[in-house]
């Protein structure tokens, strides 16, 4: 869903590498490498021959319930296809970068934060492991760790609950809302979870500016002004619906955890500090649901 944004309107030509010939989809990409990042022998070979001089990891195990269910016993050596995906693949890519002289960018979220204390700035720690921090999160943070680690000179995008205008292959969360909405399944939205959406032709943007002048470490893409689920909700169908509507309301520190539920962080979202230091487009969350409404409606 991201990446695809980035292929289509982004400035550079790209070759793709992944498990599904992006062409299928109708994206132009010059070339296309059949490379499973659970296979890592296959991901650092295909790294190190690629012609390219910038590689970004867009692909993830991103299904954060389906990632849950992998946690192992903490007695248990992490292990599992997230596992290896999302935590051991960024490391190999970015040794293989560092070794062939290439620029990495590893794409990641806020969930590798607890949700204690958020949003969090470029400059917060990353959370340590515990219950609060989901599978995925955790699987993600080592991602990071291990991505800089092997190659300092990384840069590592963190994003928010991305979403965009229509992309028949994947509905985001606002487009699943409007899905939802236009079923009449809406469920409870909550009013006590702090996010911080990001418009994905943002990231675009940001990683077209990221490349060019080589940027490393952390940076932050996200709405500047944080939101709710719930006031998110109302926004984006109001706008849709060109009336006011009334989203029911629930509180995600009540809902049920365990049972292959993900913990989401509570108190989350990113700052986008460095970014804005940058110079960096970053949409807020309103100006976003107007751009989807008018792509949707288009
Ligand atoms: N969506 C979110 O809410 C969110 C929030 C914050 C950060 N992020 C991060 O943003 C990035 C992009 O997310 P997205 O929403 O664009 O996710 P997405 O649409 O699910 O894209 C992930 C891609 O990764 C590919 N992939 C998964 N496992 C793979 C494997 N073993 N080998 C090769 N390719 C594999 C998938 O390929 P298939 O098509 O073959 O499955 C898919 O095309 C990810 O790093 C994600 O962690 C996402």
């Amino acid at each position: 869903m991201v990446g695809a944004h980035f292929v289509a309107h982004g400035r550079s030509a790209c070759a793709a590498a992944g498990r599904r010939d992006p062409r299928v989809e109708g994206l132009r990409v010059e070339r296309f490498a059949d490379v499973d990042l659970t296979d890592l022998e296959a991901v650092r070979r295909a790294v190190r021959s690629a012609r390219e001089p910038v590689v970004v990891n867009f692909a993830g195990a991103t299904d954060v319930d389906a990632v849950e269910r992998e946690r192992p016993a903490l007695s248990e050596p992490p292990t599992g296809v997230a596992w290896t995906t999302n935590a051991l693949a960024p490391g190999v890519i970015a040794d293989a970068a560092r070794a062939s002289d290439k620029f990495f960018v590893q794409i990641s979220t806020d969930f590798v934060f607890d949700g204690v204390s958020g949003p969090y700035d470029e400059a917060a720690e990353r959370s340590s492991y515990s219950p609060r921090v989901g599978w995925y999160g955790w699987t993600k943070s080592e991602g990071e760790r291990r991505a800089i680690e092997a190659d300092p000179t990384t840069a590592v995008v963190r994003i928010a609950y991305p979403y965009r205008g229509p992309f028949p292959p994947k509905a985001d969360f606002a487009r699943r809302l409007l899905a939802r909405y236009r079923e009449g399944s809406m469920w409870p939205m909550y009013t006590d979870q702090v996010i911080t959406p990001t418009w994905i032709p943002d990231i675009t943007t940001a990683l077209d500016r990221l490349i060019a002048a080589r940027v490393s470490g952390v940076v932050h893409v996200a709405s500047p002004e944080p939101t709710t689920p719930f006031e998110f909700a109302s926004e984006l169908l109001s706008v849709y619906a060109r009336r006011p509507v009334e989203v029911s309301s629930g509180r995600l520190a009540e809902a049920p955890t365990g049972g292959g539920h993900a913990p989401r962080p509570l108190r989350g979202g990113l700052v986008p500090a460095r970014a804005r230091t940058l110079g960096l487009p970053l949409t807020s969350w309103r100006s976003g649901i107007a751009q989807l409404v008018a792509e949707v409606r288009a």
